[in-house]
């Protein structure tokens, strides 16, 4: 095994703790994820200050094991890559010390990753005719268009590489909810468990998506310029509230009251017979909703800017509904369309180490004095 190209990611951004050593951007040698899923599912969201708690609880322990599943000891890595941002301030700051605390003492370079360039970076490592190979291959350096879809963020992207250098222009983000916090909102007013993604995944396949009509605005601009360049936005809070209207009009709260404690302990397939039709019916009309307006917004500006493949990254690329319709209506228009494999689509800190790889060869290293920055931008 040649010992170079050894870049050790470390994430901490939210509530998964995590490390990952990755050569040369792409082979993955090891991806440690400890999930602090079962304790923020207590209620029904993730915590700060016990998030900050839970990483320091985990960071030894992680990267432990992910030195010790890939084979190395620390003096094989090259560098160190940890995510400045943006995230929750204590999160991050488990992290950042701890990686700075190892490049310092290691003496080796430590790199700062923007966590949506992670999750972007988390489709193009991926090779066998992805779009990591096609990008990678490709003679001339164009543009993809890069949709990053979790708890947090609904941004688009066109990332183009210019020189091994990765440059990202946003052209359209939520103006309100992410979609991840659509589903976990959604789910938890219906008395079902956190996160709310995989649960409404599951459910939306044994329900009517015609069922309920959900309607989204169209924001074709920022501002009241009508020749301004048009932008690609999105708005998920309209939807929960229609799902809460629905609700309270159709008299389902106490049957919701009555399942919460129940539902707490259930995977979400065991769910479904305890489910009425009305709630699954709802819950595809819900999803069917929200997948429908990612891919339309998602092709309008693939279609704009003239973009021949798509990149769906995040926690919300784990969606069944979201992965096929995205592939249909792509190839409809000839555009391909790659989401990662779902170990790779929630946070991980593989993703980090491939992100930092371009940034590793061209140098650019962080200060030591880098601190979390929790609303920093890509873009
Ligand atoms: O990327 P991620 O792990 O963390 C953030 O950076 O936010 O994304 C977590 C989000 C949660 O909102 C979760 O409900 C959602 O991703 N999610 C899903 C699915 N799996 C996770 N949403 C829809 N369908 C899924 N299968
Ligand atoms: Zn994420």
């Amino acid at each position: 095994m040649t010992k170079s190209g050894l870049i050790l990611g470390i994430e901490s951004s939210c509530d998964e703790t995590a490390a990952s050593v990755v050569r040369g951007g792409r082979e993955v040698l090891s991806n440690v994820v400890a999930s602090q899923m079962q304790m923020h599912a207590l209620y029904g969201g993730v915590v700060p200050e016990l998030a900050s708690r839970e990483h320091l609880r985990n960071i030894t322990p992680v990267v432990r094991e992910a030195m010790a599943k890939a084979g190395l000891e620390y003096g094989d890595l090259d560098a160190i890559a940890v995510t400045s941002g943006p995230g929750l301030a204590g999160a991050l700051l488990v992290g950042i010390s701890f990686a700075k605390s190892l490049a310092f003492a290691l003496d080796k370079p430590l790199v700062a990753v923007n966590h949506l360039e992670g999750h972007i970076h988390a489709v193009l490592m991926q090779g066998s005719g992805s779009a990591g190979q096609r990008v990678s291959e490709s003679e001339e350096e164009v543009p993809v268009l890069a949709l990053v879809v979790s708890g947090g963020h609904t941004h688009l992207y066109l990332a183009e590489q210019r020189a091994g250098t990765w440059h990202y222009r946003n052209v359209g983000r939520t103006v309100d909810d992410a979609a991840g916090e659509a589903y976990d909102k959604v789910a938890k007013l219906l008395g079902l468990g956190y996160p709310g993604g995989p649960w409404i995944d599951t459910l939306a396949t044994h329900g009517n998506p015609k069922a309920v009509p959900f309607r989204f605005a169209e924001i074709k601009h920022r501002g009241a310029d009508p020749d301004a360049e048009p932008t690609f936005d999105f708005s998920f809070s309209g939807i929960k509230t229609a799902v809460l209207r629905y609700v309270e009009t159709h008299g389902m709260k106490p049957a919701i009251d009555a399942r919460r404690a129940e539902f707490a302990d259930l995977k979400p397939a065991e769910a479904v017979s305890r489910l009425d039709q009305e709630t699954l019916d709802l819950l595809a009309s819900f999803q069917s909703a929200v997948v429908g307006n990612l891919a339309k917004q998602t092709l309008r500006a693939a279609e704009h800017f003239d973009v021949r493949t798509i990149l769906v990254s995040g926690g919300v690329a784990a969606n069944s509904e979201l992965r096929a319709t995205m592939a249909g209506q792509a190839a409809e228009k000839g555009i391909a369309v790659d989401f990662p494999e779902l170990a790779l689509s929630t946070d991980n800190a593989a993703m980090i180490a491939a992100a930092a790889w371009p940034r590793f060869v061209a140098g650019d290293f962080a200060a030591s004095g880098l601190n979390a920055a929790p609303q920093q931008r890509l873009g």
